[in-house]
């Protein structure tokens, strides 16, 4: 009998004297399975060494450090709000892929209006639950920015920006500019009234910048006036560009926060 058979017999006389039901002895079997193949118990306790090792350089919590356990703080609540705002975005994230499904940026000319625009009309009227899939997209968008507004007054009220956490704070900024400019490239997208006099306020606004604003509106806006570069800019910002830019933002903050810990008010 081979060494990896008896090892095998091993287990399962181990299971029995332990009297372990099927779904207790499955997971067993299937852990084992998986430990011979690619040695996961070794790698999961490298990440346990890790784990702790981290957490024991960050500094003690305020309730660890003043024995704070059994008190209520009033500030609690708000401290949902970081992951409201990731939620916001997964949703966001997801209808967006599926409204990528039934939109083209293109300026030329539809059945009525320009393609962009009917198409927003197509899953407005005539796509089944497009209605529903628009507006799941649009309003996480806003409750995104919302609540990441509101997350950043939190974090300023109750002292969490200050030493050792003034990397994050920056981060953050750059998190709520970027969700802005998500906003704004994702408003231009139906290529409506008010997106195409949005469009006009954003060159107005790049060249107005002093000595660079031709060169900015050239790069974002493809040009001095709306046309279709304009659009094409916004569409691969939007979909392309700042979604992988502000997924890896947001995994480095909850990163950040996970090895420091979470500042307790003051
Ligand atoms: C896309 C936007 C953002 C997301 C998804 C996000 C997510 C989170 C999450 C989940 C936490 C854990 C604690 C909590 O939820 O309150 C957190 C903490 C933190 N965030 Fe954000 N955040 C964002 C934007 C910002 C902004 C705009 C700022 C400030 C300018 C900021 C600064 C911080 C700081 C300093 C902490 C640590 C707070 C503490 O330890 O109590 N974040 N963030």
């Amino acid at each position: 009998m081979s060494l990896e058979r008896k090892d095998e017999h091993d287990h399962r006389g181990w299971m029995q004297e332990r009297d372990l039901s099927p779904i207790e002895q499955g997971y067993l079997m299937a852990l084992i399975w998986l430990d011979k193949r690619f040695r996961i118990v070794d790698y999961l306790e490298l990440l346990e060494t890790m784990y702790y090792r981290v957490n024991l350089q960050m500094p003690k919590s305020h309730t660890e450090q003043y024995n704070l356990d059994n008190k209520f703080w009033y500030w609690y609540p708000l401290y949902s709000l970081g992951a409201f705002s990731t939620i916001a975005y997964i949703v966001a994230a997801l209808t967006g892929a599926i409204l990528g499904f039934y939109y083209a940026p293109s300026t030329a000319d539809g059945m009525e209006e320009t393609i962009a625009y009917d198409d927003v009309v197509f899953i407005m009227q005539d796509l089944n639950f497009g209605y529903f899939l628009r507006s799941l997209h649009r309003w996480s968008a806003q409750i995104m920015t919302a609540a990441v507004f509101l997350h950043m007054l939190r974090v300023y009220f109750t002292g969490a920006y200050k030493e050792p956490r003034e990397v994050n704070w920056l981060l953050g900024i750059v998190l709520i500019s970027l969700t802005m400019v998500f906003g704004y490239t994702g408003y231009l997208l139906p290529w409506s009234q008010l997106s195409y006099w949005a469009g006009q306020i954003g060159v107005e606004m790049a060249l107005s910048i002093p000595f660079v604003g031709e060169w900015v509106a050239q790069l974002v806006f493809g040009g001095f006036s709306l046309d279709a570069s304009t659009l094409q800019r916004m569409y691969i910002l939007h979909v392309f560009i700042l979604p992988f830019v502000v997924t890896a933002l947001i995994a480095l903050h909850i990163g950040i926060v996970w090895m420091q810990g979470i500042a307790e008010p003051h």
